[in-house]
């Protein structure tokens, strides 16, 4: 397995097949995709990418922390997890973050994918919440230090 650096379109299948099979790839385009301080990893096994996730220099205001990068577009093909993909581009990221001076990374955690992030160590904020068409979240936070 290797993690890359990969391109804003080079997530978009696997966010459209994972995140948004409703939508159009236009739903697949994130605010902020292209950004200077956006980076975008994908896990690659066999040569094919199979993981992918984003990362927005984004200040949630729930946070005192002056810093703060926003994950999104987290996701695996099925018949690749359970194999630290996930997690392996977590880990990639944190030092990239830390070294953009932040010391926060935050997301809008959907219902079902809160074990994994409790499990590379993020905690939960608040009550869940809905996004429409998508489903019940919770904002959840780690700290990068
Ligand atoms: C959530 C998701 C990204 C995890 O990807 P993955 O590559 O399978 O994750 P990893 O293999 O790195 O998992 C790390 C650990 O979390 C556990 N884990 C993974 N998904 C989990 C879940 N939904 N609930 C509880 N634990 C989970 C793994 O078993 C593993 O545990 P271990 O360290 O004891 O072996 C993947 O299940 C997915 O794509 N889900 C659908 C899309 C989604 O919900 N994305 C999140 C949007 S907020």
């Amino acid at each position: 397995m290797q993690v890359l650096r990969i391109k804003a379109m080079d997530t978009h299948p696997i966010r459209h097949k994972i995140l948004r099979p409703n939508g159009t790839l236009d739903d697949c385009v994130f605010q902020g995709d292209n950004d200077e301080l956006t980076f975008h990893l994908g896990a690659f096994v066999d040569k094919k990418l199979v993981s992918v996730a984003s990362f927005y220099f984004e200040n949630s205001s729930n946070f005192d922390d002056a810093y703060q990068y926003r994950l999104r577009g987290m996701a695996t093909l099925p018949e690749y997890h359970g194999q630290g993909l996930s997690s392996s581009l977590l880990r990639t990221a944190f030092p990239v973050i830390k070294q953009n001076q932040c010391t926060l990374l935050w997301c809008n955690a959907r219902e079902k994918a809160i074990g994994f992030y409790e499990k590379v160590g993020f905690k939960a904020v608040g009550e869940l919440f809905p996004i429409p068409h998508i489903g019940k979240h919770i904002l959840m936070s780690i700290k990068i230090d």
